[in-house]
């Protein structure tokens, strides 16, 4: 298990263990510190960002990335039961998609926000193909001018805006790029909806411009007992946009499900 991911973490008990959006790194789940009672929280930036700039991105997949991920709950988890509650948004919802695919027997519950379970259509991929070359003639930061104001809900203030432009701004080309040809050729998840057997909440920020509401109903629907809460004035970085939305969504799933703070797996 060398070079784990780089991770923030808070709090101790259960881990629960956050994966970014693209082009993005822990720093969009600050606010979810305020989860860290009762629980451990671990923010990790996937390779080539953050604390894990020093990893190579050199033939990235999600696949891999869901691999390292996997590292990384090993270490965190050791002498707890070895699951963690996972919580992907949007590219990082892919991330776990593989990682229940992979390694499902590291996770204890799944929080999928802004996500989707489908492949890219031809048109997505070609767009990936164009993003890339933005981001290698431009750097990561060209990319923010035609993405923010669909990642954005329009009310979302200019302290949001500008640390996620600071992402964009610090996300080196190519880890961007990396990450596109990664979702680009990232497999199709819709069939392994049936296969998750594990508590699930799936989120969406009403504004949200990237992860419709339409697909993000039926991809509930197709999870067994999937739990689905749409966060009000949030677009697609509702973790961000509505922070206490957010966190009040994803405490009270865990209040309704097994996984409460670990107790009631204890009694
Ligand atoms: C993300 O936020 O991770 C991206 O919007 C995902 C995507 O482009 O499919």
């Amino acid at each position: 298990m060398d070079d784990l991911l780089g991770h923030e973490s808070a709090g101790s008990g259960p881990v629960l263990v956050l994966i970014h959006g693209f082009p993005f790194d822990r720093r969009m789940w600050a606010a979810q510190g305020a989860l860290a009672q009762g629980r451990r929280v671990v923010a990790l930036d996937l390779p080539g960002r953050g604390l894990s700039a020093g990893m190579s991105v050199e033939g990235a997949t999600i696949d891999g990335y869901a691999d390292r991920v996997a590292d990384l709950i090993k270490a965190e988890t050791h002498g707890l039961g070895g699951q963690a509650d996972v919580s992907g948004l949007s590219m990082g919802g892919y991330v776990a998609f593989s990682l229940w695919r992979r390694h499902p027997e590291l996770v204890r519950s799944l929080i999928l926000s802004g996500t989707r379970a489908g492949a890219d259509s031809e048109e997505g991929r070609a767009a990936r193909t164009a993003n890339a070359d933005i981001a290698w003639a431009e750097g990561t930061i060209g990319l923010a001018e035609t993405m923010l104001d669909k990642i954005l809900a329009p009310t979302t203030g200019d302290e949001v805006r500008n640390r996620v432009i600071q992402m964009f701004d610090e996300t080196p080309a190519l880890t961007a790029i990396a990450d596109l040809v990664a979702m680009r050729d990232r497999a199709d998840s819709t069939d392994l909806l049936g296969t998750i057997i594990v508590p699930t909440l799936v989120l969406r920020g009403s504004e949200d411009a990237i992860a419709g509401e339409a697909d993000a109903k039926a991809m509930a629907a197709a999870i067994n007992g999937a739990r689905f809460a749409t966060i009000p004035a949030a677009g697609h970085l509702a973790p961000m946009e509505s922070p206490d939305g957010w966190n009040e969504a994803v405490r009270e799933f865990y209040s309704h499900s097994i996984v409460a703070g670990g107790l009631d797996e204890m009694s």
